[in-house]
């Protein structure tokens, strides 16, 4: 088990155990409410529901997905929270991926005023991403995550025992975070990555405790996105616009592997802009690849992303903003480039196909 202490609170990696439930029994909470969705409660909750079942909990269901992470279902949450009469005093325990960690943590954010949360992320990309850093919301008029708040939870507990249920595909989806983390901020754990062989061999435990360990170093310094912390937008602002262009079409892409296409994109910046060496380009390029494939972004599709980079919501001004690497292990934030050069680097995704 590895725990990482932060000011507020601890994020624990490992099995939960009796340790988790002394702890929860000594903040003595005058109730406790458990979010779930439709897969959660079914694969999820049985291995918590006998070590919390003396604690009483209330289970709030929900149905699975992004399509729900919008006000709707936050006013169920609500009113699930106040028929079963909780108070100020109360915890809501969110079991689940980023949907139900970040959704649940704004429900109880904003519930009376803020009620304690625990986020117990159950997918890759809840682990070492969304559960990390205290980014709460939910999507509003289709713009993904434009409401919400910063607000840290009571706990983390990260247990890579729920990966066993998860979807081979969701979770190739979450390793891209894992990817990008060693890419911003360690050389040394790139190197480690680049000499892998399968996702199915891997010691999970030590990846998401040692990519953790990266994000919670990078929000402790920027726990508002005012500087460093965009460091983390590596790959995120072609990656997002492609996730948005994928969503409507017969293909849509996980988040993880829209992002993969985003590094690579970014990396071909990078390598314009701030000199990382070809042998480096070339070899992010080729592990992306060799993990998430490649999916062509139609040309005439070009201007359709470059609006959603536009519509981004960290462009300071009306520039696009990257985060680009001089080399691996190092970021360079607030970056720009012009539209010409952003389809020159999309243009180098797609030619990617050929090889
Ligand atoms: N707050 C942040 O900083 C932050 C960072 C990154 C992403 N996010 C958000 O996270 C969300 C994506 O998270 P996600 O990829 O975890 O998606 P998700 O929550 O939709 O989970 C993916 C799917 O896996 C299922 N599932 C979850 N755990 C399971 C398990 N152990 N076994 C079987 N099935 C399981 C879910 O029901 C769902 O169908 C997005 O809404 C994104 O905006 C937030």
């Amino acid at each position: 088990m590895t725990i990482l202490s932060l000011p507020q609170y601890d994020i624990s990696i490992g099995p939960i155990g009796v340790k988790h439930l002394r702890w929860l029994q000594a903040q003595e909470y005058a109730g406790l409410a458990v979010l779930v969705d439709e897969n959660t409660a079914e694969h999820c909750w049985p291995r918590l529901a006998p070590d919390l079942g003396g604690l009483n909990p209330q289970l709030i269901r929900i149905p699975a997905g992004e399509r729900y992470k919008h006000l709707d279902t936050c006013r169920y949450i609500w009113e699930q929270l106040f028929a079963a009469g909780a108070g100020r005093n109360w915890c809501l325990l969110n079991l689940g991926g980023g949907v139900i960690g970040d959704m649940g943590g704004f429900c109880a954010g904003t519930f009376k005023r803020g009620i304690d949360f625990i986020q117990v992320p159950t997918t890759l990309l809840a682990q070492v991403d969304a559960s990390v850093g205290g980014k709460l919301g939910i999507d509003f008029n289709d713009i993904k995550n434009s409401i919400g708040l910063f607000q840290d939870p009571a706990a983390v507990w990260a247990d890579p025992a729920f990966f066993g249920t998860l979807p081979p595909r969701e979770l190739r989806s979450g390793f891209a975070e894992i990817v990008k983390h060693a890419l911003i901020a360690d050389v040394d754990q790139w190197e480690q990555l680049r000499q892998l062989g399968d996702l199915e061999s891997m010691d999970w435990a030590t990846w998401v405790a040692d990519s953790v360990a990266i994000k919670q170093r990078v929000v402790t310094e920027d726990p508002h996105e005012r500087g460093l912390r965009k460091a983390l937008n590596f790959g995120h602002t072609i990656g997002h616009a492609i996730e948005s262009y994928f969503l409507f079409s017969e293909t849509p892409l996980l988040h993880g592997e829209a992002i993969a296409a985003g590094m690579i994109a970014e990396t071909w910046l990078s390598h314009q802009q701030l000199g990382l060496a070809a042998a480096d380009l070339k070899a992010i390029t080729a592990f992306l690849l060799r993990i998430y494939g490649h999916q062509i972004i139609p040309e005439d599709a070009f201007p359709t992303l470059l609006e959603y980079m536009r519509q981004d919501k960290k462009n300071e001004d009306s520039r696009i903003n990257f985060s680009l690497l001089p080399a691996p292990g190092r970021v360079e934030v607030n970056r720009t480039a012009e539209p010409e050069e952003i389809g020159q680097a999309l243009a180098f995704y797609n030619q990617q196909a050929m090889h």
